[in-house]
């Protein structure tokens, strides 16, 4: 298939929007860099270290995993995640896209999938018991997602909910309610998954958590909400053939959105990065890219190893709701931010406001127009205002919001994060920062091993706070 992604960068470039834009010619200067950046991924790609680039080609693993979706489908009527940032927020962002969300159990069960939901991406006991008052234990399977095997928030709901399911069908019985995702050989949960035997899906050890959404992280709830997961890869790699085969900013979009976001970081201080679909389903997308972005870009070192402290700031926003709460400071705050809209042009069903209250000028002049029209338009005004008031903006564009438009949108923004490390120098596959409070959690919990950090964190929080009111 072909892509059909579009980004229009009109609204970043000074000749449209004055002095807080980028100018032509800093793109064109920047051009050898792009080349020399597209070259180098190029050739890490076919050294075989960007493991995720390989995911859009795997249509017998995703077959696999239809096949055992299709398993749990027959026997169970709830598919429930239990997982934690880039264990998690994939497969619920293709949740809120490709299906009613929060509203499917509501609904009649998809063709081929069943009532998907999500626990274990908080430890808020209150959000546990309000989950567990709406599952009948007896018709749910559990998908136990970590990497690690080891993640505080998903091992603890996993151990919660398995001590209820064996009091709800006993012991033995317990084991088909459950199907654990995690590394082909290490962490906790794979030598549970050996001692018990449950049934387990592999998650590549080469490709990286926030990076795992075509992997079984992704593509297996996906399959039990009854997607057909060819079509989330195939619009994966439309993307990726676009991306792969050209090291021209004007042709690449994901490098064209790197550099500009690139350019507008580093030389004109707009250090916050706003993604703001126009589409409520797209609402966890913007989650989704929201931890992709910061957990890739945020680093105290560079490759060299020098402090550096990079990272732009993401920001999820949501239209048009978010019109009446953030657009404020976005026209009239600090030139600091950086505005990327993405916009559905044909939305799956649509509505048309009736005629009423003809004598009624505020309202009257709604009637006739679709919802579909209306959110566009909304989108395009926003635009628009922004542009006047010099800020920079971008719109991606796709048709409607498919599976294949969905596989293209995951790729384009990993691509882009991987392309703004490269031009920040940093290493967008490491986490550094996230270890140190998983080890600080691990400490203060009583975990083995940890002892002397416990110590440590004991003093300090020992210590008299005198600043406390
Ligand atoms: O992107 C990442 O690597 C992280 O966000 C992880 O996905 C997250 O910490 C969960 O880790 P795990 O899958 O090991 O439980």
């Amino acid at each position: 298939m072909k892509s059909v992604l579009s980004y229009d960068y009109t609204n970043m470039m000074a000749e449209v929007i004055g002095e807080h834009g980028i100018a032509g010619n800093e793109l064109t200067s920047v051009n050898t860099r792009a080349r020399e950046i597209h070259a180098k991924i190029e050739a890490a790609r076919a050294s075989g270290a960007l493991g995720f680039t390989r995911l859009p080609y795997e249509v017998d693993a995703a077959k696999e995993l239809s096949g055992l979706a299709s398993e749990l489908v027959e026997n169970f009527d709830h598919f429930v995640v239990v997982g934690i940032g880039g264990s998690d927020l994939g497969a619920r962002a293709i949740h809120t896209a490709l299906t009613p969300g929060i509203y499917s159990h509501l609904l009649p069960r998809p063709k081929g999938g069943m009532r998907v939901s999500f626990i274990g991406g908080n430890t808020d006991p209150r959000e546990l018991h309000d989950f567990l008052a709406t599952a009948d234990l007896t018709r749910t399977v559990f998908y136990v997602v970590s990497k690690s095997g080891d993640t505080i928030e998903p091992m603890s709901v996993f151990l919660y909910v398995r001590k209820l399911v064996i009091d709800a069908v006993g012991e033995k019985a317990h084991r088909r309610h459950f199907v654990m995702a995690t590394d082909k050989k290490k962490g906790t949960m794979r030598t549970i998954v050996d001692r018990e035997g449950y049934q387990s899906v592999i998650i590549p050890d080469d490709v990286g958590g926030r990076f795992s959404v075509l992997t079984s992280v992704g593509l297996l709830p996906a399959a039990a909400m009854g997607i057909d997961l060819s079509r989330l890869l195939a619009g994966a790699a439309a993307m990726d053939e676009r991306i792969k085969t050209s090291s021209n900013l004007r042709e690449n979009p994901a490098l064209m959105y790197a550099t500009l976001q690139y350019l507008a970081d580093t030389t004109r201080g707009q250090h916050i990065s706003i993604l703001m679909p126009y589409a409520a389903n797209l609402k966890e997308f913007g989650f989704w890219y929201r931890q992709l972005w910061a957990e890739s870009l945020g680093k105290r070192l560079n490759s060299q190893g020098t402090v550096v402290h990079r990272g732009p700031t993401p920001v999820a926003a949501l239209g048009a709701t978010d019109q009446h709460s953030q657009i404020q400071l976005y026209n009239e705050g600090p030139y600091d931010k950086i505005i990327t809209f993405i916009r559905v042009e044909k939305f799956e069903h649509d509505a048309v406001v009736p005629s009423a209250y003809p004598d009624l000028e505020g309202v009257s002049y709604l009637a006739g127009h679709s919802f579909n029209e209306i959110i566009n338009i909304e989108q395009a005004a926003t635009a628009l205002a922004l542009t006047q008031n010099g800020r920079v903006n971008g719109t991606i564009t796709v048709p409607a919001l498919t599976p294949e438009a969905l596989g293209e949108l995951f790729y384009f923004f990993e691509m882009a994060v991987v392309y703004l490390a490269e031009y920040y120098d940093i290493n967008a596959f490491d986490q550094p920062g996230v270890e140190a409070g998983k080890e600080a959690m691990y400490a203060l919990l009583g975990r083995r091993g940890f002892e002397e950090h416990r110590k440590r964190i004991e003093e300090r929080l020992n210590q008299k706070n005198e600043y406390i009111v």
